[in-house]
């Protein structure tokens, strides 16, 4: 029988960075051993109790689960259009169209924006499933550098230029940032739009952590910027993920004004059929009304960072870009291989039974060779454990060094 292979992009498809050591993770807790989690953002903070109560009154006398409408129910739609109000955004219903989280707002524009073959330019370090979404419709993400020294922000226009080809369609642009918990300026938001629209590209863009921004730094959104006219170019992504603490609802959302755009979505949506009918039930009311709890949210990352930086500044005696937002930095160690490191952390260190698992950071990169120092680290834990984990990270490092 002949061989049966699969698709060039299957076998190209790449593993999540983020995600490639929980079988060392899943054998280190097989022995016993305590885990503390700071390589994946997702937080442990309860959802806000009018998401558990809906989630009840929404379930107790549910005899069917239907299909929801492809665009999203009229109940979401409208909580999404009030929440962007709220926030000084005024959309109508036709701006937004419901996907399952921000992870398939994401596919679809790169779906609708880019043919095999084309490019678009993604600002390194980044998240990493943009190189996952580039595959699956076989496009290429081209990386500009950032650079740490100057906080993650941005390069000159001319930079960034350098990067931009006859196949780049599209620029992925990611605020408040992860990895590196950078908050974009005005200015350098008003640049991106300038790019896009001097090179036309399209600018999708990423805002899933907005309003979790410190120390009176204000989010600015491409939608804060750009002219009416302007915004035909642009297609926001955003979900409930973080900002309501519900990673497993799966809600997120493509935002564009160019009806073409939003076309497109709908019918690649039709295609799936439809998000989540309960999910976005009790997400809806909340929309509503979200801003206090983000309020709440953002103290207490405020301070769960400078608890933890402080610790990690103490402990590992290297001095560490503060984020101004989100909830990741990225830590520059003084080992070789930081991939060689987190493993090890899983599979022979431990301080009392206990250890530390860390996302390496070489996968935040497309440019081989990048990263290779770095790890990116979340603060997604109580300021106690997060404490801990800042000691087991140092341990683990002058241990890991002395064993090489
Ligand atoms: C920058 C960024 N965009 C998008 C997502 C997708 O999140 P979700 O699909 O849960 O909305 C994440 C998740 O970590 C993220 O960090």
């Amino acid at each position: 029988m002949k061989h049966i292979s699969i698709s060039n992009r299957a076998l190209s498809a790449p593993p999540s960075p983020v995600r490639k050591l929980v079988p060392f993770a899943d054998m280190a807790k097989s022995k016993g051993l305590t885990v503390y989690h700071i390589n994946i953002g997702d937080p442990d903070f309860p959802m806000p109790k009018e998401i558990q109560q809906t989630l009840q009154d929404v379930t107790r006398n549910l005899v069917r689960i239907p299909y929801a409408n492809s665009k999203g129910l009229q109940s979401t739609l409208a909580g999404w259009k009030k929440y962007y109000h709220d926030v000084g955004i005024e959309l109508s219903t036709d701006d937004i169209l419901i996907t399952q989280g921000g992870s398939e707002a994401l596919i679809l524009s790169a779906a609708i924006t880019m043919d095999p073959g084309d490019e678009f330019i993604v600002f390194e370090p980044f998240y990493a499933n943009y190189n996952s979404f580039g595959n699956l419709v076989s496009a290429r993400a081209v990386p500009v550098q950032l650079d740490g020294e100057n906080g993650y922000h941005l390069p000159s226009d001319e930079e960034i230029r350098k990067a931009i080809t006859p196949k780049t369609k599209a620029i992925f642009f990611t605020n408040p940032n992860n990895p590196t918990g950078t908050v974009f300026t005005k200015e350098e938001v008003r640049r991106i739009v300038d790019l896009a629209l001097s090179n036309n590209l399209f600018l999708v863009s990423d805002e899933t952590y907005r309003g979790i921004c410190f120390d009176s730094v204000k989010m600015v959104s491409v939608m804060d910027v750009a002219s009416e006219k302007e915004k035909q170019q642009i297609i926001l992504t955003d979900s409930v993920s973080k900002r309501l603490n519900a990673c497993g609802t799966r809600i997120g959302v493509i935002i564009s004004k160019n009806a073409e755009v939003m076309d497109a979505a709908f019918r690649f949506a039709q295609g799936r059929l439809s998000v989540g009918y309960i999910d976005q039930e009790i997400v809806a009311p909340i929309l509503h009304d979200s801003l206090g709890y983000l309020s709440w949210l953002t103290n207490q990352y405020e301070s769960r960072r400078n608890a933890f930086l402080t610790e990690l500044e103490n402990q590992l005696h290297i001095s560490i870009h503060k984020p101004e937002g989100a909830f990741y930095t990225m830590l520059q160690l003084p080992i070789e291989n930081a991939e060689d490191f987190a493993k090890w952390l899983l599979t022979d260190f431990s301080d009392n039974n206990e250890t530390v698992m860390v996302a390496p950071g070489s996968g935040f990169y497309a440019t081989p060779g990048k990263g290779m120092r770095e790890v990116r680290v979340a603060y997604v834990l109580d300021e106690k454990k997060l404490q801990r984990a800042a000691q087991l990270l140092a341990l683990g490092l002058k241990a890991y060094q002395k064993s090489k």
